[in-house]
Order: structure tokens, then sequence, then C-alpha cells
């Protein structure tokens, strides 16, 4: 089987893209699959260089690859893709409307605002939640134009860094507690994960730069563990999700509030479902297998 492993992309995730691209490619069975790697820099790139592949190994992240546009464009091609449809995809990448939708299936979310336009700080609607407040674009990954703003100067100015990242904002209410993360492969949850992140949250550096956050395979309690692993099925099922995906969350006096859910989670050497994946005895190929697997059935 000739498998294309997408990877690069215009987003802002380009360079974690091609380090995951990377990972894949050094981990694909030789003995299994024939593999190109077809690196996107323009758009139309995708087109040009995905024609005669039998597969398509998503390594993107962030908009034009974990958007849903990828996988339309790949639909229209032909050609079989790894990991969530279009609309589930293009569902999770946007926070807000991911959010509502969580919400609406009862699951906690930290409580949020949607600003369009930074006129609408000065609506207040945030007021409520106190500092510090997280402010991030709408539609983003890697925590990239993420910042934890403590009070008003400086939400102005984190506001204005995150629609730098596109036109919406999301301002959320800054829950205390223990970053995890549990994700889902072919139906059955991997381990959870436990962070502490190097800094005052799971910031860029502290996601990839060796060493500078702790991520473990954590035991909670039985109880604790099956709200968590029901929270991130729950959250998968409400988002359409198939073959794999992260659930991003925080633990706080035992309650599971979702952060995001991630359709592309990333593979780098740092990487959280790898890590959770090899604690549940499944290696990097075995992973990369289990996807394809996943995908085409
Ligand atoms: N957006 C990055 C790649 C992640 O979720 O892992
Ligand atoms: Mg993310």
């Amino acid at each position: 089987m000739k498998v294309g492993i997408i990877m690069g992309g215009v987003s802002s995730e380009r360079e974690v893209s091609l380090a995951t691209g990377k990972e894949m490619m050094e981990n694909l069975d030789p003995a299994k699959y024939e593999v190109i790697a077809i690196d996107v820099v323009r758009k139309q790139d995708l087109l040009e260089q995905a024609r005669g592949i039998d597969m398509a190994l998503l390594a993107l992240h962030g908009s034009f690859g974990e958007d849903g546009t990828i996988q339309g464009t790949l639909e229209t091609m032909g050609i079989p893709y790894t990991g969530c449809t279009l609309l589930s995809s293009s569902l999770c990448m946007d926070k807000d409307l991911s959010k509502r939708l969580l919400r609406y299936e009862g699951l906690h979310t930290p409580d949020w605002v949607l600003l369009r336009s930074m006129e609408e700080l000065r609506d207040g609607r945030m007021a409520a939640f106190g500092y510090p407040l997280v402010v991030k674009p709408n539609a983003g990954g890697s925590s990239i134009g993420v910042t934890l703003a403590r009070n008003e100067d400086e939400l102005v100015q984190a506001a204005r860094k995150a629609f730098s990242y596109g036109e919406e904002v999301l301002i959320e209410a800054y829950v205390t507690g223990e970053e995890i993360t549990c994700s889902i492969l072919n139906g059955a949850h991997l381990p959870i994960v436990s962070i502490k992140p190097g800094a005052e949250f799971f910031d860029y550096t502290s996601k990839y730069e060796p060493g500078a956050s702790t991520e473990q395979v954590v035991t909670f309690e039985k109880e604790i563990g099956d709200r968590i692993r029901l929270a991130a099925e729950k959250s998968y099922q409400a988002m359409k999700c198939s073959v794999y995906a992260r659930i991003d969350m925080i633990l706080k006096d035992g309650i599971p509030y979702i952060l995001e859910v991630n359709t592309l989670p990333g593979m780098t050497k740092t990487s959280l479902l790898p890590r959770s994946a090899l604690a549940a005895g499944i290696s990097f190929s075995g992973l990369l297998d289990a996807i394809i697997e996943g995908s085409l059935a």
C-alpha cells in the first residue's frame, strides 16, 4: 500500500506537523507500506502531490489540516485518509462550538465567552469569571497565541495577540487543577496521562521542549478514573469522532473539565498520545498500523 504522509501545511503549527511527520516516517513499517512524504507548503501542493497514493496519513495540525478542509479535498480526490471525518474535524477545530456541544451533553467545560472584535472586550461578559483568564484563538492549537491574563491590561494585550491568529478569540475562566489527557483509539481508551507543565499552563515550550514538562501515565482511584474515561468517551461521541482523538481536560475536585478534543493530536517525540499508547503496550509503529487499519475499516 502506498501511504502518503501529509505534513507541514500552512498553519501556525507547521513546525509541529513536520515533527509529527518525521516520527511517522521513521516508524511506518517498510515491510508493509511504501511511504512517501508530502510536504504541503502551498495549499495546492496537496492536489499536485497526493495523486497516486492509496492512503493519506495525516500529520497536519491546525487550520487547513485539522479543520476539515484537507479531509474534504481528499474525499473529492477519492483518497482515503486517517482519522476523523470532515464534519468532526471542523467541529473540533472550533473551540466555541465544541464547548456548546459538550455543555449540551452535560459535560463540564470552563465558562467562556467568544469575541469577534476587540470592542466586545468592553461589554464585560467575562467579569464574573475573575482573573486570571485564559485567552486563546478560537481555532488554534499547540497553545500558540494563548496567554494567561492576570488583569485588564494583560487581557487587552492577550486578546490582541490572539486576534492576530484568527478572527475569533475565546476567553475562558481559568480552572485550577491537574492537567490530564485521555485518548481514544479505535473505540478503546488509552491510559490517562497527567501533565505537570513547566509553566503556568501547558504552553508551546512546555509541550515541545524535551524535559520542559513532566507527563506521566497515572492510575486514579477507580471512581475518578471511570469518570475521566466516561467524559472522554462522551466528548468523542458528541463530537462525532472516529478512529482516534485526544481529549484534554483539567481535573478539579474529581471533576474533569473538558478543554478540547484534538482530532489530529501531535505525534512528535514529546507528544502525549504515543506516550499513552506505549504505556498500553502499543509501539509507535503499532499505533500507526492501528490508525491506518481503523481508518480503512
Ligand atoms: N495541536 C497539537 C499538535 C496537539 O494537540 O497535540
Ligand atoms: Mg489542541
